[in-house]
């Protein structure tokens, strides 16, 4: 195996022993069920407390549950190839380090760089969530946030009076970022367990949203069925519930968030495979049932608002659950965005470890144990996106970003059967080649679903990239300059 080049791959054995006793190791704190809660934190989200109502309003109708089949049917596919990955690796830095294992450290670097898009991004667009849900809270509470500064640039506010106003800056989404990365500075273990009862707070509202609101359903809310399409691509009819497929995959993300937390999981051959797997099916049934009973309560076209489960709920008509769906909402997406700034913290860890990016990544503060300077940076740069970029652009953004890593993710499972046939592997994906090929396919039929503006964003995005890798990871590479080894 050559160890020079942009081929140049890392052994298995190698990534293994550093995750069991590397020198910059983080602590071994989590076991299997707050590694399924964090799966659970990190899937239920944005993606079905506000995206599900756009795409329903603007793509799909009431068929946005079979949008939600779709992508269930693709992360069944991807999770399997996940759990063999993560079992095997089990590491932190997730597609990044199962690529450098596989197609070599460029590979390696672009995925690295493509997953700042999934967790850096994926965190900004469910804090513009959040604020979504807090501005209609705050309003609940007689308080009224001047809605110039809940949206960023570019989006028009619609007032409950019907007049309308244009975002500048949306602030309610820069103080979650802000409160949430204080947390992560101060003491991993700590967020851990209040994630959990905010997981659970989330699951409970969201049952009962479905419990509840099942008995207010309107059939006639699910005719069409499917909306004729209007003779754009993506606009209604089959290539709508494509696209909206595409748009609500964003709601999957956060599965393979779990695995960046290997290398602080208690047993990470058996907690990673329960957890990823695990936290995946419990969320795609909700899902389903969630999309379901949405679009029987309101009639898709009014869901085009910030709050689109809010709004459900007022056809309920009970004052107090609505004000105990937008608490349970707040929660719900404020796990989210932990766990994402918490796993886009550790992508850096590593590749700060490899030396492809700056070394200050991996500097840990010597009492908190918490790779400070890193979380405050990941902080700022999350806050400064989604006080100014509006939901639907990040969100598409993540999850094409995504689905290109996933397409990786799927292909190293069958490269990796081939090329390190003894390696050991706790958890063995079923159907190898046909499971990852049949994942390879749905992530770019997905992906084809999306706009184009959206691709564009992402070449452009990974051309920068590129630059960044030609002049800085290229030159620091440790695999390419083992000579250098770690300060
Ligand atoms: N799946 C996560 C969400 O929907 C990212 O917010």
């Amino acid at each position: 195996m050559a160890e020079t080049g942009y081929m140049a791959r890392k052994s298995i054995a190698a990534i293994v022993k550093s995750g069991e006793s590397g020198p910059l190791c983080l602590t071994r704190t989590l076991g299997a069920l707050s590694i399924t809660a964090m799966g659970v934190g990190a899937i239920i989200g944005a993606g079905i407390f506000v995206l599900t109502g756009t795409a329903a309003a603007q793509y799909a109708g009431p068929s946005i549950i079979l949008s939600f089949i779709l992508g269930g049917t693709a992360c069944a596919f991807i999770g399997l190839c996940y759990s063999e990955l993560a079992a095997m690796l089990p590491v932190c830095g997730s597609t990044y380090t199962y690529t450098y294992a596989t197609l070599g450290e460029l590979f390696a670097w672009i995925i690295g760089w493509d997953l700042i898009l999934e967790y850096a991004m994926g965190a900004a667009t469910v804090a513009v969530g959040w604020s979504g849900y807090f501005v209609s809270l705050s309003r609940n509470a007689g308080i009224n946030i001047p809605p110039s500064l809940t949206a960023s640039p570019g989006v028009i506010v619609k007032m409950p009076d019907g007049t309308q106003v244009a975002g500048i800056v949306n602030l309610p989404a820069v103080f979650i970022i802000v409160v949430l990365t204080t947390m992560l500075v101060l003491g991993t273990k700590e967020s851990v367990r209040l994630n959990n009862i905010m997981v659970a707070i989330k699951l409970f509202v969201v049952v009962a949203f479905v419990a509840i609101g099942v008995f207010f359903v309107r059939p006639t809310n699910w005719h069409p069925f499917i909306p004729k399409n209007t003779g754009e691509f993506g606009s209604f009819g089959t290539s709508g519930i494509l696209r909206g497929a595409a748009v609500v995959f964003f709601a999957f993300l956060g599965f393979d968030a779990v695995s960046t937390a290997a290398q602080e999981a208690r047993n990470p051959r058996r907690d990673m495979p329960i957890g990823i797997l695990g936290s995946l099916a419990i969320c795609t049934l909700l899902y389903i049932a969630v999309a379901g009973v949405l679009s029987g309560l309101v009639p898709y076209i009014e869901l085009n608002v910030p709050d689109p489960i809010a709004k459900g709920v007022d056809v309920i008509g009970i004052g107090w659950f609505s004000i105990l769906i937008k608490v349970g909402a707040l929660t719900g997406l404020t796990t989210v965005i932990l766990v994402l700034l918490y796993g886009q913290s550790r992508i850096f860890f590593t590749m700060s470890q490899d030396g492809l990016l700056p070394r200050l990544f991996t500097r840990v503060h010597p009492r908190l144990h918490t790779p400070y300077l890193s979380q405050m940076m990941i902080g700022t740069l999350v806050a400064v996106a989604a006080a100014l970029t509006p939901i639907n652009v990040l969100g598409e953004m993540v999850s094409i970003g995504t689905l290109f890593a996933f397409v990786l993710v799927c292909g190293a499972v069958v490269y990796l059967r081939r090329s390190d046939p003894q390696a050991s592997r706790p958890f063995r994906a079923p159907g190898v080649p046909v499971v990852p090929v049949l994942g390879i396919l749905l992530c770019l039929l997905l992906m084809v679903g999306l706009p184009l503006v959206t691709w564009l964003r992402l070449v452009v995005w990974l051309v920068i990239g590129m630059i960044f890798y030609f002049f800085y990871g290229r030159n620091h590479s440790i695999l390419r300059h083992p000579e250098r080894g770690l300060d």
